[in-house]
């Protein structure tokens, strides 16, 4: 286990496109333990998501951290997982909007419009197929870490740039208007 160095704005492996995991390397220990060393550098960061491009290894993998419902104590909108090889379909027009903030864009955060209900096909770590809907939040989590394997920033969504703010203009200024997240 162990907590991995972030790659920043700049850094060209988020440009890129990443590549695909052949369904045989699932199980593999290196990557098993690269899934676990993201589970820890998420969380010693506090994100809800963390992409592998984002930890310098340009692979389609992504993990996302448990998402409490702040409707139903001790429930969940989702609980930690890992997508291999995503696969995201927009299932309505609709958008719903968040300020995101990224690891790799540290201290920043904008409001973005994204898809409210999405299909997420891919992989597990153990190499099992997930097709499943998923709409809210964590759509919105999967929407910006399947866009790191893209190599697409959330400032690259954003439709108004004038949103853009600190984190602490952020809490001055937005947080009482809008939710957050940060990966
Ligand atoms: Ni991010």
């Amino acid at each position: 286990m162990a907590i991995l160095k972030v790659a920043k704005l700049g850094h060209p492996v988020l440009r890129r496109i990443a590549d695909p995991l052949e369904p045989g390397r699932v199980k593999s220990p290196e990557i098993q333990r690269l899934i676990d060393d993201m589970f820890d550098t998420m969380a010693e960061y506090g994100g809800v998501g963390l992409a592998a491009p984002q930890v310098h290894c340009p692979i389609q993998l992504l993990v996302t951290e448990d998402i409490p419902d702040p409707d139903l104590e001790g429930g969940y909108l989702a609980q930690r997982s890992v997508v291999i090889n995503p696969k995201i379909t927009f299932l309505t027009s609709e958008e719903i909007a968040y300020f995101e903030g990224c690891l790799s864009v540290p201290d920043f955060r904008g409001r973005v419009p994204r898809i409210q209900r999405i299909r997420l096909q891919g992989l597990d770590r153990d190499g099992n197929k997930i097709d499943r809907e998923v709409e809210g939040f964590p759509a919105v989590v999967l929407q910006h870490e399947v866009d790191h394997l893209n190599g697409i920033i959330f400032i690259d969504r954003m439709k108004d740039l004038s949103t853009l703010s600190y984190q602490q203009e952020f809490e001055r200024y937005w947080a009482s208007t809008s939710g957050a997240l940060s990966d």
